[in-house]
């Protein structure tokens, strides 16, 4: 595990000790004083304070890459070329062109990266997946929205473990939370597009509005994918509300409603299918609702058994970058963009 922060505390480090093929070895933090506090709860078997001593220990096969977006693919890269399988938060990187590094880095060393998509291990959105596939045809249209609440630090604050902190934790320069536009789309349009492709596929273009009005910013996407379905995607912090996130898809022969919780409450998405052929809805009762767990097992099982990747790869997480870029591009120029034609960082 490199990083001891906020997403390895509340997430990755429970995820180790409760998850099926999974063994914290080894926990690397460079602020000693967060190394210490955070072993004495997780135990690791052996701590660094050099992620480069941690990636020449033989012991270690794989590593979570568990720290700030703008070190993801560095970091990543790092690990690939030390022969260690990578998971890496989201969003796999906060530019096009180190993505595409990445991508080549993984394609050379023949291991596996995942990125920190949870939501593809949300048993709910993993139901409505297999229903779409299964059973809906083709998809006509789609809508996702992903709207953070202005309670949403009151719902944390009281599901997440107290989170340890220190001073000399290694953060990018600047603060980059503190960029309204940039650290949203990078932050939380990551798990929006995701689920749109992760739903209905490969996203071609975009054309987005952006309103940043009376305290909240909000993105309104009109998206276009590959096999011509159309989409709307729906940007929003904060609203005035619960947390507010869901998708609609109207397929050929089938519809899927579904309603996703704050991913805190470990709840897994109310999804309710309309099937054609039997003229009934299908509701999954989904008792596990861990995704953050359920996703390192899923890393695991690639790594370990050869199971097929259910994770975002390696290409979804650049996919994604550019889908987001192509979003910052066109809110700011109110032109339709298509993602091939994107560079930068949003
Ligand atoms: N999937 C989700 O729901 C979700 C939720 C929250 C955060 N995240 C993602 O998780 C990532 C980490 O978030 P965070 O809030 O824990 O970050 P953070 O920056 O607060 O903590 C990261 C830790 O890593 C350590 N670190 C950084 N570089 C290091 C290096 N080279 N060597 C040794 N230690 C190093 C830092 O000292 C720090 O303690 C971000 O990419 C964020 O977007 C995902």
């Amino acid at each position: 595990m490199l990083g001891a922060g906020p997403i390895a505390q509340a997430a990755h480090l429970d995820a180790c000790a409760k998850g099926v093929g999974l063994e914290l070895y080894a926990l690397c933090d460079s602020a000693p004083d967060l190394l210490d506090a955070v072993s004495s709860r997780h135990r690791p078997t052996v701590t660094y304070t050099s992620y480069d001593e941690m990636l020449a220990d033989d012991n270690v096969d794989a590593v979570v890459v568990a720290v700030a977006d703008q070190f993801h693919v560095r970091l990543a890269i790092a690990a690939l070329d030390a022969g260690k399988h990578v998971f890496v938060e989201k969003p796999m990187g906060v530019a096009v062109e180190e993505c595409e590094q990445l991508v080549a880095a993984v394609a050379a060393s023949g291991l596996t990266l995942q990125v920190g998509n949870m939501r593809r291990f949300d048993a709910g959105v993993e139901y409505a997946r297999a229903f779409l596939a299964e059973r809906a045809g083709g998809v006509v249209a789609m809508r996702a929205w992903y709207c953070d609440s202005a309670y949403r630090y009151a719902m944390t604050d009281a599901l997440q473990p107290a989170i340890i902190r220190s001073d000399a934790a290694s953060r990018p320069a600047g603060e980059p939370k503190a960029d309204r536009v940039r650290y949203p789309l990078l932050g939380h349009a990551s798990h929006l597009v995701d689920l749109a492709r992760d739903l209905c596929g490969a996203i071609v273009a975009v054309r987005a509005t952006f309103a940043d009005r009376l305290g909240a910013r909000c993105w309104f996407v009109a998206v276009e994918f590959a096999d011509g379905a159309v989409g709307h995607l729906d940007l929003t912090l904060t609203v005035q509300m619960d947390w507010h996130e869901g998708f609609h898809v109207y397929g050929e022969n089938g519809s899927v409603v579904a309603r996703i919780f704050q991913p805190w409450y470990r709840m897994a998405s109310e999804v309710e299918c309309f099937a054609a052929s039997d003229r009934s809805f299908h509701r999954p009762l989904c008792p596990d609702g861990d995704h953050y767990r359920r996703q390192l097992e899923g890393w695991a099982a690639t790594i370990v058994d050869g199971a097929p990747q259910r994770g975002a790869s390696v290409t979804d997480g650049l996919a994604a970058v550019r889908c987001i870029v192509a979003i910052a591009r066109s809110a700011s120029t109110g032109e339709r963009v298509t993602l091939a034609e994107v560079t930068g960082g949003p």
